[in-house]
């Protein structure tokens, strides 16, 4: 049975840390991992645009001896040129796994319905798995555990952040989110994760109050305002999130020492001041840096054979 990653909700907790043991060991030592994909290809569908996604895919296979092959929006025109299923039976053909980054989710689940290889979330509307495996994996790095540890997500309920919920709810880390009314994450995500919050331990909370989400946490998270497929709601939406944006003042009610987190890209100014993105609080670059680890041990995990 192959396996694919489509959202965090999907993996045990005991899977997150063999995918975090795996990382960490890639990290320290990429020479010794330089030949376990060697001979398998990736194919890299994206629909929208990317920096961190692509190139850490990328120059990941790279550096565990495989191949990756990226294919713009353009190129393939999914769903349009040719259905989802038949360019996912056909690709299986070719390649080893497929990264599939797309705006519906539901277009994650019918690629991995039809192909025949594993099939990862590259980022959907709903939730993007990769991301937040990143980030709780930099949290574990800076803090060692996860125990008595407050994330607070500031900002739009949008796809990180359910991804967030789920990551945090399996791990134990606790978790607060402040979105503006209207803007809140998914309900059923909501639901699902207090549920498996109770096994771990970890404190979700969801609020509209973003002074109250930062009280004590250790880490501050945000995203942009709008995402990827939203930019023509942006300037209402700079009018309701004026209150959200991670700066000195709002860090101010944080637990001393506190560091801010963002998935990037960054719109400085606005959900972020742009001091606090330079500042030694910053471990922004830290996350970017942990994708391409995280997914080398992911690609591991689903492809080798
Ligand atoms: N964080 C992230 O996924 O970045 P890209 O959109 O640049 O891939
Ligand atoms: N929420 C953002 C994340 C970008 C990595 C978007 O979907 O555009």
């Amino acid at each position: 049975m192959k396996n694919d990653l489509l959202s965090v909700k999907d993996l045990t907790l005991e899977e997150i840390n063999i995918i975090f043991k795996l990382t960490g060991a890639l990290k320290k030592n990429k020479k010794k991992f330089n030949r376990v994909l060697s001979g398998k290809t990736l194919v890299m569908i994206f629909q929208k645009p990317s920096n961190r996604t692509r190139v850490s895919f990328e120059v990941g296979m790279y550096q565990l001896g495989g191949n990756a092959l990226y294919l713009a929006p353009q190129e393939i025109n999914l769903g349009v040129r040719e259905s989802i299923r038949d360019v996912a039976k056909t690709l299986s053909r070719y390649c080893d796994g497929i990264v599939l980054r797309t705006f519906e989710h539901k277009n994650c689940l019918e690629m991995a319905q039809a192909a025949t290889v594993p099939v990862i979330n590259g980022l959907s509307d709903f939730s993007h798995p990769c991301q937040a495996l990143a980030d709780l994996f930099t949290i574990k790095e800076k803090f060692g555990t996860f125990k008595n540890i407050t994330l607070a997500y500031v900002g739009d309920g949008n796809n990180v952040c359910n991804s967030l919920i789920f990551a945090a709810a399996k791990t134990g880390l606790n978790l607060s989110v402040a979105t503006p009314s209207g803007y809140a994450p998914d309900n059923v995500v909501v639901k699902e994760a207090l549920v498996v919050a109770k096994t771990s331990g970890s404190k979700i909370r969801i609020s509209e109050n973003p002074l109250e989400a930062v009280k004590d946490a250790q880490v501050v998270y945000t995203d942009v305002w709008a995402s990827m497929g939203q930019e023509e709601e942006i300037n209402k939406r700079k009018i309701i999130f004026k209150d959200f944006q991670i700066n000195a003042k709002l860090l101010a009610n944080a637990a001393p020492g506190v560091l801010v987190m963002h998935c990037l890209p960054a719109h400085r100014g606005e959900e972020i001041a742009s001091d606090i993105m330079d500042s030694a609080r910053s471990i922004v670059f830290d996350q970017a840096e942990n994708r391409m680890h995280v997914q080398k041990a992911i690609l591991i995990k689903l492809l080798k054979s």
